[in-house]
């Protein structure tokens, strides 16, 4: 039998209560297994081989809850399976550094708990936490604009010998000095920014490429996007979007043979929409000229739920970093990253990356 991939979550937002409540989705309606996983078993890994084991958040009505009752406190959003029907686990939530990780615009939904508690005094504790719990794997689902926090945990990483998987714009994969001591250290690596099953990158990049590939020229483009929850709603401080607007851009410059002059390409998160909750609207233009210089254009407007996008694909990227720490692999794992990351240290196409990262899995 194979041995559960001991997983750490900092951030229990809305992205990890739709991840955990996915896997339970899945073990109640087991005939429904192929339906929204790209990889049903990676290398000997299902859905099933994952157990949180510990999470780390700042919320006072969070800290001190198990995680699968903790994923339902407010401002969080999920409600595919209810409460009560939820497994029962020791796994606790403990206190993260609160550093830059509230912005203005949630500081009235997130109330950071007052322990009195000093960072130093923290690291230890989380360091001791780690060890008891025997994690492996640190997921960070950070609010987008947590810098100094991101750097804490891929810092707590390095020290502990952990695999760090970070779903958020906060360059550390993707940063060569941080890749290095990963590298250095033989720490396993997935990062940054996760790109949404199909979400408004996916579908941006993968339109942009077509249009690119068939020989006609892109002239301008944009990808507008908004929704209802937290993650929208901290978004609207623009200081905290500078890394996820270049994430998001580069992800679709990178599929292009030219790049197209800054002012040409507008992506990015757009307005919060109370009403929307985890619903995300994303409207795609592309403008550009073909054969004798003729013009056209597409729109797209996509519906998606928010959460459901980003499970799906964390859930490949934990398993993958489990791989590769039973490789004995450190530093970024690169088709991983080039798969399911918006902001790799290596952007590829993306069923390039598909075919590398299946190599890599069950070689
Ligand atoms: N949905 C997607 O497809 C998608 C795609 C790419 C990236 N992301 C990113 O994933 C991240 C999480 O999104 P979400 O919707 O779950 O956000 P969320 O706002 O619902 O959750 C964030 C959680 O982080 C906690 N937090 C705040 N400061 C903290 C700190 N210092 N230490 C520990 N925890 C702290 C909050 O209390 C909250 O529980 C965001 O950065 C989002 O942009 C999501």
């Amino acid at each position: 039998m194979t041995e559960k991939i001991k997983v750490a979550l900092v951030g229990l937002g809305n992205c990890f209560s739709g991840l955990i409540q996915g896997i339970e989705y899945y073990h109640k309606n087991p005939s429904q297994e192929i339906i929204g996983i790209i990889h049903d078993k990676l290398k000997d890994y299902s859905i099933y081989d994952i157990d949180f084991v510990a999470g780390f958040d700042v919320g006072e009505n969070k800290i001190g809850k198990t995680i699968n009752e903790a994923i339902y406190e407010y401002p969080n959003m999920v409600n595919w399976i209810p409460k009560d029907q939820m497994p029962k686990t020791d796994a606790k939530v403990h206190e993260s550094p609160v550093l830059d990780g509230v912005g203005i615009w949630v500081e009235n939904r997130v109330k950071p708990i007052e322990s009195g508690k000093t960072n130093e005094q923290l690291q230890e504790e989380i360091k001791k936490i780690l060890k008891d719990t025997g994690t492996e794997i640190i997921v960070s689902y950070l609010p987008v604009g947590s810098e100094k926090v991101t750097q804490f945990w891929a810092q707590i990483c390095l020290d502990t010998n952990t695999a760090f998987v970070n779903c958020m714009p906060a360059f550390i994969a993707s940063d060569k000095e941080w890749a290095k001591k990963f590298t250095d250290k033989n720490i396993p690596i997935i990062g940054d920014d996760i790109k949404g099953q199909v979400g408004a990158t996916i579908v941006h990049r993968t339109l942009a490429r077509l249009c690119d590939e068939r020989g006609t020229k892109i002239e301008k483009t944009y990808q507008i996007n908004v929704g209802g929850n937290t993650d929208f709603l901290n978004m609207k401080e623009q200081e905290r979007l500078v890394s996820k607007r270049i994430s998001k851009t580069e992800s679709v410059q990178s599929q292009l043979s030219e790049r197209l002059d800054d002012e040409k390409i507008y992506v990015g998160p757009s307005d919060f929409i109370p009403f929307l909750g985890n619903t995300k609207l994303m409207f795609m233009r592309i403008e550009g000229r073909q054969w004798a210089n003729i013009p056209y254009n597409m729109e797209v407007r996509l519906e998606v739920d928010d959460k459901a996008n980003s499970a799906g694909i964390v859930i490949d990227a934990i398993r993958l970093a489990k791989i590769a720490l039973d490789k004995g692999l450190g530093g970024p794992i690169i088709p991983a990253s080039a798969y399911l990351m918006k902001h790799p240290i290596q952007q590829m196409t993306d069923p390039v990356a598909k075919t590398e990262l299946e190599k890599f899995a069950n070689e």
